[in-house]
């Protein structure tokens, strides 16, 4: 059998040759400049390829350049992103793009260190800016390519651990090609992505590198990757209320600090409220209910949190707009057009429109 070294050391021939035969033509493989690699990898971290390409048309049209996005009013910047989730993402980008106007007259840095340095980049990000835009030979490990490795290696070492990343990535830096860091890292994420997938069984009869695999030699792919289970989530209860006057829909600006900060949201309060609990908090905050409509159950999933959501409609009088806390009454269009709406809210938002 062979050792692990052999076996990463055989990798990057037979993985190029593949990945330029068989790589997925994506958009942002046809001109990779720094930026837009950049803009398509902080999308591509948490949404699938197929969700992203539309986004990613809109942004790159709308904010070409780092100036572009560093000038960029942070409304616009949030509905560019709206519906990506993991809006901080976007909120460190445009503070990265002050920092290259700033620090490198608008010109993107072309050094790993440089790169590494932005606000919002890590080791993935910095090392398929700095191979797949300058061919400088960094590892870009994401979670694609922790599973091929976990599977060539034949390992059941916890892929969520940081050192185990940081294994990896020292393994992987000592076999780069340096004439082609490029196809060998996007070989290696385009392997995870369509045959040595992540959910169901790999693909192993089309894989380029079964020969060198320990977790097909030994029929243990199902097992590979090792991936306990983070903390679980915390879930919160909450009643979403879609205000609404013949014209308009009340929405209010979420706190600067925190879960979508800035955003703007349906008037939502804590618990799980009944019809009767909901026209007593409208008369008590100064609305007028005319009519109640239950709209059902949602469930948003963030990162560190759940909600679980009980929705209503009320009809309020138009004449009684004012209520405190103080709400934005926004017609379809505006919503549509200016206010950044979470997709949390997705379910009830359309009774908005
Ligand atoms: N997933 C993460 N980065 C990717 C890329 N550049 N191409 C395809 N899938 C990806």
């Amino acid at each position: 059998m062979q050792e692990t070294g052999n076996r990463l050391q055989q990798l990057p021939e037979p993985l190029v040759e593949w990945y330029r035969k068989n790589r997925r033509e994506l958009p942002w493989r046809e001109s990779p400049d720094a930026y837009r690699v950049w803009v398509s990898e902080i999308m591509l971290q948490q949404t699938r390829v197929e969700a992203v390409k539309p986004y990613y048309a809109r942004f790159l049209k709308e904010l070409p350049t780092v100036r572009d996005l560093a000038e960029a009013d942070e409304e616009k910047l949030l509905k560019l992103w709206e519906g990506l989730g993991y809006y901080n993402r976007v909120r460190n980008m445009q503070k990265a793009a002050n920092q290259i106007m700033i620090d490198y007259h608008g010109v993107f840095p072309c050094e790993y260190e440089e790169i590494r340095k932005l606000k919002g980049i890590g080791n993935y990000t910095a090392g398929a800016i700095s191979s797949f835009a300058f061919g400088i030979a960094k590892p870009a490990v994401d979670g694609n390519v922790l599973r091929v490795i976990s599977r060539i290696r034949g390992s059941y070492e916890d892929i969520m651990k940081q050192s185990v990343r940081k294994k990896i990535e020292e393994q992987i830096e000592e076999v780069i090609p340096e004439d082609a860091a490029s196809d060998f890292n996007q070989g290696l994420i385009e392997l995870g992505a369509i045959v040595c997938v992540p959910n169901g069984e790999p693909k192993c009869v089309e894989c380029p590198v079964k020969h060198l695999c320990a977790a097909y030699e030994k029929g243990i792919q199902a097992e590979l990757p090792v991936k306990k289970k983070p903390n679980a989530r915390r879930i919160e209860h909450r009643t979403v209320l879609v205000f609404r006057d013949d014209g308009a829909t009340a929405i209010r600006k979420r706190p600067a600090k925190g879960l979508l900060a800035r955003m703007y949201e349906l008037p939502n309060v804590e618990g799980t409220l009944n019809a009767d609990e909901v026209i007593a908090y409208s008369k008590e905050i100064g609305l007028t209910p005319i009519r109640v409509k239950p709209l059902g159950e949602a469930k948003h999933i963030f990162s560190h949190v759940e909600w679980h959501m009980t929705g209503y409609f009320v009809q309020v009088d138009e004449l009684e707009r004012s209520c405190k806390p103080k709400m934005i009454f926004a017609r379809p269009d505006e919503i549509k057009k200016r206010y950044p709406i979470p997709a949390a809210f997705e379910k009830y938002i359309g009774y908005a429109m």
